[in-house]
């Protein structure tokens, strides 16, 4: 009989690969079960990883378009390669993908290819490729199941024409016409891929504002740009139908209020309405789990289903994002261990890798707000950075929140090119409890970007001094 493993992972995502990586380290006998071909989850093969690609590269051909004259610097046939880049693309995420693998065998964690499938308590079922089986004990089962792309009644994601995120990061040819349902993130760093590369851009959002959850400062500044830029945004707009006709797709919209409806029409429409926990054919009920209306796997408390039985990730509740999934995937793997495992989802950060990007953490000033906590407000904008000015890159701004009496920080919301870096700076303050004038005493190089966190947080009680 085949040897009973200490922890067995469901998915081989960013949750599940490094519960497997921290569990490997802390000496338990662990197996990563893999429905797929290559590890890394949708993060490294259809998510963050080849998106980062794409909006990489088109950012340097838009900068060599549009801003190299002005520093100076002469271009000539500058022109898109699109299978060359859809092959750098590829390439990030194949050596990153390997990357995942050797990590795993370096850990003395045991890959198994398949769908898993719990049968009952300790026992993962998994379903090859070829359709043979084999059952693994273990004593403990970590899922890690991630998510899928939820779609619209009567919109069928055919990953050709009508794409979820998967289809929208392999287009074969730049789309005349792109119509992205969704302006959240995933809409809105697509939306700017393909229109840096020469789309006519729509994007239609249920909501009267984009993405929701964000800051409402940071969102609106954020809009402006965006338009600015070339998207075209039709908020408080529901779409009802895609139609595909043989040469183009028919959208039909009306407004989320109610009202007449309107006809656009699109090469290719990317839907990206959000995403939904991916628990199917998992056997939960097989060990007494449930799910609520939206599919989010119950835990109780610190990741706990039921007896040695565990989840993590974008399957359960807290923000769908892989870093949120690295962090509870470690912590599993402690409390598994019998030590302390703990993540505090407030100070997970959120980057939209957008240009200029978009970045925050804590609480914002609505949360706050309908929270009752007194607070304070320093905002400081890249017009008036050094660093910012000398990059000709003086978009946007930082904002800090501070409670009002103790000056602890409370969030971070920045909008701005490079924040996504600049918003660990106040993680990490954050996560040592510490005060707006914390960060405002602490020497920051100058000239750097950085120095925009510190002038906002001197913000806070009034002794900004570079403006
Ligand atoms: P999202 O939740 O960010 O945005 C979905 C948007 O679609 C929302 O603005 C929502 O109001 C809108 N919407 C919903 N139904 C609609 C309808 N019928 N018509 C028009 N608009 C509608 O979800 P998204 O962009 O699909 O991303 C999925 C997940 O992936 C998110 O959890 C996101 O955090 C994560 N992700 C994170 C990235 C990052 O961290 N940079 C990048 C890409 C995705």
């Amino acid at each position: 009989m085949a040897e009973t493993y200490d922890v067995v992972i469901i998915g081989g995502g960013p949750g599940g690969y490094n519960c497997a990586i921290r569990a490997g380290q802390l000496g338990l006998k662990t197996a990563c079960i893999e429905k797929e071909d290559t590890l890394g989850g949708t993060c490294l093969n259809v998510g963050c990883i080849p998106s980062k690609a794409l909006l990489h590269a088109s950012e340097a051909y838009e900068g060599a378009k549009n801003d190299f004259a002005a520093m100076g610097i002469k271009t000539t046939g500058l022109e898109v390669d699109l299978k060359q880049m859809m092959a750098q693309k590829a390439d990030a995420v194949d050596g990153l993908t390997k990357g995942v693998a050797f990590l795993l065998k370096k850990n003395k964690v045991d890959h198994i290819q398949g769908k898993g499938r719990i049968t009952g308590p300790g026992q993962v079922e998994v379903t090859g490729k070829d359709g043979k089986t084999q059952t693994v004990s273990a004593k403990n089962i970590v899922i890690a199941t991630g998510s899928e792309p939820s779609t619209l009644p009567g919109i069928e994601i055919d990953e050709e024409r009508i794409v979820s995120n998967t289809g929208a990061l392999s287009l074969k040819a730049i789309p005349k016409k792109l119509v992205l349902i969704g302006a959240g993130v995933i809409g809105l760093e697509m939306g700017q891929v393909w229109s840096r590369l020469g789309s006519e851009v729509t994007v239609i959002e249920y909501l009267d504002r984009i993405l929701p959850g964000t800051d409402n400062e940071v969102a609106k500044e954020a809009q402006k740009i965006f338009k600015k830029q070339g998207l075209t945004f039709k908020l408080g707009t529901k779409v009802t139908s895609v139609e595909k006709l043989k040469t183009k797709l028919k959208i039909t919209a009306e407004p989320a209020a109610g009202g007449d409806a309107e006809t656009l029409d699109a090469d290719i429409v990317i839907v990206a309405v959000g995403r939904r926990p991916y628990t199917e054919g998992l056997g939960l009920e097989n060990v007494g789990g449930t799910t609520d209306k939206r599919g989010v796997i119950q835990t109780t408390g610190h990741f706990k289903v039921a007896d040695g039985v565990w989840a993590i990730g974008d399957c359960i509740a807290g923000p769908m994002l892989a870093h949120k999934a690295e962090d509870d995937g470690a912590a599993v793997a402690e409390l598994i261990a019998g030590k302390a495992g703990h993540v505090d989802y407030n100070l997970v950060p959120g980057v939209v890798y957008t240009k200029p990007e978009i970045a925050s953490v804590g609480q914002t000033e609505e949360q706050l707000k309908e929270a009752g906590i007194k607070y304070k407000k320093g905002k400081f904008p890249f017009m008036a950075n050094s660093r910012a000015r000398t990059n000709h890159e003086t978009l946007g701004f930082v904002k800090i929140l501070a409670e009002e009496g103790t000056d602890r920080v409370l969030g971070a919301h920045m909008i701005g090119v490079g924040v996504g870096e600049l918003i660990h700076e106040v993680c990490v303050a954050m996560e040592f409890g510490a005060s707006s004038e914390d960060i405002a005493r602490t020497c920051h190089a100058h000239p750097t970007l950085s120095e925009a966190v510190r002038q906002a947080a001197m913000g806070v009680e009034g002794w900004t001094m570079q403006m």
